[in-house]
């Protein structure tokens, strides 16, 4: 059986990103584990979102991230909360993941959301936005308690997302995430 694919999405695109950090932590730790393996795709590249650029117009960049979400076998998004909501920058990203509508790459698939801010509420509200647009596009979100990371600045030591007992609770969603990816293919 081939290695279940995920693809990780972060909702910033900042240089020093911890929601990044977290993903990249996430995904050394999957390495080692050989649980999965898992691919980054930064949203920086993607114009933002406009019908008038569909059809024979559609910009290479937004063939390659449809093209990558619809071959992975399970999305891991870690987003800061912007006021109150998840980042434009994220919400841009699925929106161009969310085409055609109803029969888009995201469509039934399994999908894991966290979050992770320097506030001590750990961006969660992002979070049931999130959940949100994701249910719009009929994807699978996982359901269980939420993986939150509050003060995620503090939690960063040499460019390197760090807390063992974050990424301990994050590993348990990622299983939560491959247990759904079996459900839901039947075969892996
Ligand atoms: C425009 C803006 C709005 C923000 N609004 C919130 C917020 O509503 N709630 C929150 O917890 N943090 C908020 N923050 C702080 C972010 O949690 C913090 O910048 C976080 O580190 C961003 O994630 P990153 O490190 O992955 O870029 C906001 C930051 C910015 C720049």
């Amino acid at each position: 059986v081939p290695p279940i694919q995920l693809l990780a999405i972060s909702g910033s695109i900042r240089r020093n990103s911890g929601n990044t950090a977290v993903l990249e932590a996430l995904r050394s730790r999957l390495e080692h584990s050989g649980k999965a393996t898992m691919t980054l795709f930064g949203l920086g590249s993607l114009p933002l979102f406009s019908v008038d650029l569909e059809g024979a117009r559609l910009p290479g960049e937004v063939r390659a991230f449809q093209d990558a979400v619809r071959r992975c076998d399970g999305l891991v998004i870690c987003s800061p909360e912007y006021n109150y909501g998840m980042t434009g920058v994220l919400k841009n990203g699925l929106d161009w993941a969310s085409r055609p509508s109803l029969k888009s790459p995201l469509k039934g698939k399994p999908a894991l959301i966290m979050s992770a801010a320097t506030a001590s509420t750990g961006g969660v509200r992002a979070i049931s936005q999130i959940r949100d647009t994701l249910v719009a596009c009929l994807a699978r979100v996982v359901a269980r308690p939420d993986v939150v990371v509050a003060k995620v600045h503090e939690k960063i030591i040499d460019g390197k997302f760090t807390d063992e007992t974050v990424l301990a609770f994050a590993e348990q969603a990622i299983d939560d995430l491959i247990a759904e990816i079996r459900i839901t293919s039947g075969t892996r």
